[in-house]
């Protein structure tokens, strides 16, 4: 699989009680969350989550991460 992106993870704040939707296929233009339009032609589906409490959290831009959707530092061993 070709990496989509070699970028390193985006900060965001989430809140408990929802639901989100993380970019698996790269191609959102709301990154690093799902547009839920732009994985139709690419055979990828949004990994859905959610948290507990109100945090920070970074979400994984490289789309490579063993721990999804959140950075495990693997975007640094990708070649740019
Ligand atoms: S737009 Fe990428 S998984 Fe939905």
């Amino acid at each position: 699989m070709e990496n989509p992106t070699t970028s390193g993870p985006r900060e965001i704040e989430l809140e408990p009680g929802k639901t989100y939707s993380w970019c698996r296929c790269g191609q959102s233009k709301t990154q690093p969350l799902c547009d839920e339009v732009s994985h139709k032609a690419t055979g990828f589906e949004p990994r859905r989550f959610s948290v507990s409490t109100k945090r920070k959290v970074w979400l994984c831009m490289c789309k490579q991460t063993k721990s999804a959707p959140y950075c495990d530092g693997t975007h640094n061993t990708l070649k740019k």
